[in-house]
């Protein structure tokens, strides 16, 4: 028996600079076979680390708000984890590109369709929170329309204050 870590193949990153098309990538929901990747973009990319059933029960809360984005070989290379708790509210958990994926229009592909979703289910606002210092990030909603609402005084768990961003549908 082979495990899934020795048939995954390959990532086949696009040289830098060139902008996925939609040949390159394809939008789709999660599956459930994505978590062992989608852990480890987490890992790499915001440090954090969360048991596979918080990704099964979160998925399960509102299947269409969790979108990856996978390469030409099936593997996810990133990904958008929302969630709908709160009436009216889209809440923006997670939402990571693979390192050697970025800047090639990945992360704008899944906001655009998240964004798209959330407002044809009615919903009349997305929020998210993010780390003061994650420039590339605050740079990235601010373009999207996001506005800081809130100081998130050491919010996460190394002590670094958040900034909860608000964009109203
Ligand atoms: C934030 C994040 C998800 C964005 O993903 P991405 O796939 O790189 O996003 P995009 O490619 O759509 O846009 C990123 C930038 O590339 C630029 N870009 C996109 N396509 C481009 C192209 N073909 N040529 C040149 N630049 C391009 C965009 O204009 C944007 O510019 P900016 O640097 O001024 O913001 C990604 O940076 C990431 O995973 N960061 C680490 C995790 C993280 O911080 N997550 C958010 C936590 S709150």
């Amino acid at each position: 028996m082979r495990c899934i870590a020795e048939t995954a193949p390959t990532p086949n990153p696009l040289p830098p600079g060139r902008r996925a098309s939609e040949r390159d990538v394809f939008l789709r929901n999660f599956h459930p076979r994505d978590i062992p990747r989608i852990a480890e973009i987490v890992s790499d990319a915001l440090r954090e680390h969360y048991e596979p059933s918080l990704y099964l029960s979160l998925s399960q809360q509102w299947p269409q708000g969790f979108l990856v984005v996978q390469d030409r070989d099936a593997v996810p290379q990133g990904f958008l984890l929302g969630v709908n708790q709160t009436p009216g509210e889209a809440r923006i958990l997670m939402f990571a590109v693979d390192a050697r994926w970025r800047d090639r229009s990945i992360g704008r592909t899944l906001m655009e369709e998240f964004l798209k979703r959330s407002r044809a289910r009615g919903l009349v606002r997305v929020t998210l929170e993010v780390r003061v210092g994650n420039q590339t990030a605050l740079r990235f909603y601010t373009r999207f329309g996001f506005s800081v609402t809130d100081l998130l005084r050491g919010y996460y768990s190394d002590g670094e204050s958040g900034y909860q961003m608000t964009l109203p549908l």
